[in-house]
Parts: structure tokens; C-alpha cells; sequence
């Protein structure tokens, strides 16, 4: 399996439009110390013609244009190498970048049933494509693997299984919706050949269970890391909730999830969904080097793998 990080970034990118924090202002500065990032979403595949999009970002436009392998394919004048759409969440920074891909083409879009019915009854999604193209929905079931089918219905050498990581809601939908299963999935991706296995979790809320169960012979993990500590966001002044509160595990402090990747016996784990304020994003801060210290790696647009 071929594994690539798309966007690294949480909600807003880096730098964010409206945001004058120290990274995005060094990125603005050209900074070596501080990369650009793009937001969330991930691209796999089994034979490197045809990729799943995990999480599809506003900047969905901007990765396809900074990696051939998402070009349309030589034969004919449209047309596309995605496959395929997996959705961990109903987050607007995970799902907002279908609207883009709206030009023509068939491919079929993955998610569990309560996402299917967030997106579609308050953000539109699915009547809103189904004015402009073929985007068949197909509902995951929590740990149910499924193979995944190319738009034509043939075996596209992937297997996808859902996983609960939790139950934070978007604050879009109704308050009274919100704490419910399905709500917040982690991606147990499988190459059918190779064996090869990600796990894909940009929203966690627990480390205990399911993740837990899902990360056991993985190849790689690559995990929420939104927040360094719990109260990044309100001793930033970018919100009133910590980061528990917002559904993101934070990196470091009691319980964050640091520690416990330090342990995990994996090859590669790698934190995605990093927030413009995250001070690990500085690769000469001291936060970096606590990461990198533990064997962990800091994402980064571009990054890639194969298994
Ligand atoms: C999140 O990850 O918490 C959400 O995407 C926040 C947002 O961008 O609204
Ligand atoms: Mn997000
Ligand atoms: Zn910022």
C-alpha cells in the first residue's frame, strides 16, 4: 500500500487566514523553522494508479495539483485517479473539499450512516453532488471490514474498517444529536496483497479500546495531533474549550497521547490534524524535539509510504 499525507494541517491550515499566532506569522515571514501545511487528508492506494482520498479538505484542489499521482490519467481529456472518498467525520474540514470535486466522473464516497445523514441534512452534500455527478454513498458499519470496489465495481486490492474514536459532534448539528455512536470514526486501511496496514485517526477523543485493538500490527499510525496540551486553544485565545473538549486527545500533559505512541511498537507513527498554534510544528522548538525524541514524527504534506 502506498500511503501519502495530503494536508497535515487541522481546521484553518497553516497559515490560517484570519490567525497571527507565532507559526502562522514565521510561515508568513518565509521561516525555514515553520512549514505551510494544507488541511486534513490522506491518500492511499494498492497499485499506485488508483487512490482513496481520506478526508477530503478545502485544499483538496491545491493537493491534487502537488501530487502527479492525483492528475487525471492520460487517456481522454477528463478524468481521475480517485476512486474512491473515505470519511472519518462530519467536520467541515473533512468534507467541505467534495463540493470541489464536483466536475463529472463517478467514485464512490465512504462513511458511517450517522455521517451520511449530518452531511446530507444540514450541509447538503449528497443532494447538492447529485446535481453534478455520480457519487454513489455507501454506509460502513462499525468494525465491519469491507474490500473496497473501484467506481467500476472491481476489487480495488483495499480493505476498509470503521472503529469508533468518538463521539464529538460538529457544531453544526443540533446540540441534542450530539454524543452518538458513529459520530467519529478512525480508518483500519489493509492492502489485500502486501498485507500492509494503516491506521488512520485524525479525531481521538480515548487511546483505550478500539484504537487500541485497531493499531495492534499496524504498519503505521497516523494520529490526532491537534493540540499540545489541553489548554492550548483557551491560553491562545482562539476559544473558550479545551482541547478534550473540542474531541482532540492532546499531545503532551497527563493522559495526551505522547506517551503512549512513545510505547507503541509500530514503525511509523506520525501526528496529523495539527493545529496552526501547535508550538511542535517549529522544527527548532523544544516541543519538536520532545516528538521526534520518542521516535514520532511530525507530519508534514508530502510525507509518504509503502508497505
Ligand atoms: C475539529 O477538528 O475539531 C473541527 O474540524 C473544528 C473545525 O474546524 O470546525
Ligand atoms: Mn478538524
Ligand atoms: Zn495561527
Amino acid at each position: 500500500m502506498q500511503v501519502r499525507i495530503l494536508g497535515s494541517a487541522a481546521g484553518g491550515g497553516l497559515p490560517q487566514w484570519n490567525c497571527r499566532c507565532s507559526n502562522c506569522n514565521d510561515v508568513r515571514a518565509g521561516s525555514p523553522d515553520v512549514q505551510p501545511r494544507t488541511q486534513s487528508s490522506v491518500a492511499v492506494s494498492a497499485d499506485g494508479r488508483t487512490w482513496f482520498l481520506l478526508n477530503v479538505s478545502a485544499d483538496v484542489r491545491q493537493q491534487v495539483q502537488a501530487f502527479s499521482g492525483l492528475w487525471p490519467p492520460e487517456n481522454g481529456t477528463r478524468g481521475t485517479t480517485i476512486g474512491g472518498c473515505i470519511l472519518t467525520d462530519a467536520e467541515i474540514d473533512h468534507a467541505s473539499g467534495l463540493f470541489q470535486l464536483r466536475e463529472g466522473g463517478r467514485f464512490g464516497i465512504f462513511s458511517t450512516a450517522l455521517v451520511h445523514e449530518w452531511l446530507s441534512r444540514y450541509l447538503r452534500v449528497s443532494p447538492v453532488l447529485a446535481g453534478f455527478a455520480d457519487r454513489p454513498w455507501t454506509e460502513l458499519a462499525l468494525d465491519a471490514p469491507l474490500e473496497l470496489p473501484l467506481p467500476d465495481g472491481s476489487p480495488s486490492g483495499l480493505t476498509v474498517s470503521v472503529f469508533e474514536a468518538g463521539r464529538h459532534a460538529p457544531r453544526y448539528v443540533p446540540e441534542t444529536e450530539s454524543g452518538a455512536r458513529g459520530s467519529v470514526a478512525g480508518l483500519q486501511v489493509q492492502d489485500v496483497g502486501s498485507g500492509g496496514k494503516l491506521v488512520y485517526a485524525p479525531g481521538v477523543e480515548s487511546l483505550d479500546g478500539p484504537l487500541a485493538e485497531a493499531v495492534r500490527g499496524a504498519d503505521a499510525l497516523l494520529i490526532d495531533g491537534t493540540f499540545w496540551s489541553d489548554d492550548e486553544p483557551i491560553r491562545m485565545g482562539i476559544g473558550d474549550r479545551t482541547s478534550r473538549q473540542m474531541g482532540h486527545l492532546p499531545v503532551a500533559g497527563p493522559g495526551g497521547s505522547l506517551g503512549w505512541l512513545a510505547e507503541l511498537p509500530l514503525r511509523h507513527r506520525v501526528y496529523v490534524h495539527i493545529n496552526n498554534t501547535n508550538p511542535m510544528l517549529n522544527r527548532r522548538g523544544r516541543e519538536h524535539g520532545l516528538v521526534q525524541g520518542r521516535g514520532v514524527l511530525v507530519g508534514a504534506d508530502g510525507d509518504a509510504w509503502e508497505f
